[in-house]
């Protein structure tokens, strides 16, 4: 088998991609592991940038997202009971972000691209081999319907997220890998009952962090800060809303709105980082290349912007033949990738109790706080990194 590109993952950084080549008249082919069931239903996060919203839309990928999804002009910083109002629409030149659950996004790309050509998407493969990525045509070994396989390519893109095998051929000679592991983790739940607010609240409390988000007018998505370590077993349906009441306390007439609770599951947070995202003929993009943790929102944002650039580079380099783009690829996305690591860095920090901090930490918390909402130029500074920098950032 042989295409140009040979795309190694089926998340949003990897059907991006092939369904982006396919507009260049490129082709390639997605090999993922899982099923495309479980692709269609794996549950992520769901906010979108304005320049997603804006290149989905440019794309033909919109309709559904615009039908489906809500619109947000703001958010909510809720410390002391007391809720402040960050405007996006006022701060960030009527830039806003757009609720739409990943999983969706995944939907819409798969069906747009078996549109476009037959069998684009592999899934279900097993044991996928990455070789020869320094000379000029690279293989990857794979195996599909109990058949071994293998597929010539000019280029392999590595889109298989943190935990793929795409990073994992990359020497650790020549490359940097920065991270941190933060000292808490997500609890994450799905209810059913109708929105708890118009906007998502970000709340500050000493019992730790919880943010209310939302996926429709039925179906809400709320976390609260927990042990990274900790056993979902140990928190009943009770205790988690009994948390999220207690954490989200307010001065105003606010009620939690509560139902049944059809999906909860802890997430670890990190920060990770490997310079340079490229090896030889292999480009990583997405979480296969860096990790935020989910405080901004910025992960699936990040990888949509990074396989923006490579589209492009291989687009430049098959009409043009031209390298340029490609060389400068890696220099190009992490200039994006950490700015995207500090503000989610620093919104993880302003936000959530860690287990050793004193009393003159929380108060370096509060007054960050304080100047988040009271100062313009610092709800700003919030409000352009939140909905997102430019595409030419
Ligand atoms: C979500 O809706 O899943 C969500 C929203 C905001 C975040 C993280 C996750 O910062």
């Amino acid at each position: 088998m042989r295409k140009r590109v040979g795309i190694i993952g089926a998340g949003p950084a990897g059907l991006l991609l092939s369904y982006l080549l396919s507009l260049e008249g490129i082709d390639s082919l997605v090999l993922e592991s899982r099923s495309r069931a479980e692709v269609e239903s794996t549950i992520r996060a769901g906010v979108l940038e304005q320049g997603t919203v804006d290149l989905l839309k440019k794309i033909g990928l919109g309709e559904r997202m615009e039908r489906e999804g809500a619109v947000h002009q703001g958010i909510e910083l809720r410390f002391d009971g007391s809720g402040h109002r960050i405007n996006f629409h006022e701060l960030a030149n009527g830039r806003g972000i757009t609720l739409y659950a990943q999983h969706e996004v995944l939907k819409d790309l798969i069906a747009a691209r078996l549109k476009q050509e037959e069998q684009p998407i592999l899934f279900n493969v097993e044991n996928v081999q990455i070789a020869e990525i320094t000379s000029d045509q690279p293989h990857i070994h794979f195996q599909h319907e109990h058949e071994q396989k293998e597929l010539e390519c000019d280029f392999v893109a590595g889109c298989d997220g943190f935990h793929g095998v795409s990073r994992a051929v990359i020497p650790e000679q020549g490359h940097h890998i920065f991270s941190r592991s933060y000292p808490f983790g997500w609890l994450g739940i799905l209810i059913q009952a109708p929105p708890s607010s118009k906007e998502l609240i970000y709340s500050y409390h000493e019992r730790g962090f919880a943010l209310i988000s939302t996926r429709s007018p039925t179906l809400q998505r709320m976390y609260i800060q927990c042990d990274p370590l900790d056993d979902i077993a140990n928190w009943s349906d009770e205790l988690i809303l009994e948390e999220l009441q207690a954490r989200l306390e307010s001065k105003d007439q606010w009620q939690l709105q509560v139902g049944p609770i059809t999906q909860k599951g802890i997430v670890a947070m990190r920060s990770f980082v490997i310079e340079p995202m490229q090896h030889g003929r292999l480009f990583l993009a997405g979480d296969a290349a860096h990790i935020v943790p989910p405080t901004g929102a910025k992960g699936m944002n990040l990888a949509i912007a990074d396989v923006r650039h490579l589209a492009r580079a291989f687009a430049r380099f098959y009409q043009q033949q031209q390298t340029d783009l490609l060389e400068t690829y890696s220099t190009t996305c992490l200039r994006r990738v950490w700015r995207a690591e500090h503000f989610s860095w620093w919104m993880t920090s302003m936000l959530h109790r860690f287990p050793d901090d004193d009393a003159f930490q929380q108060r370096l918390q509060r007054a960050q706080l304080e100047y988040t909402v009271s100062s313009r130029a610092a709800s700003t500074s919030l409000a352009e990194n939140y909905v997102g920098l430019p595409f030419t950032w």
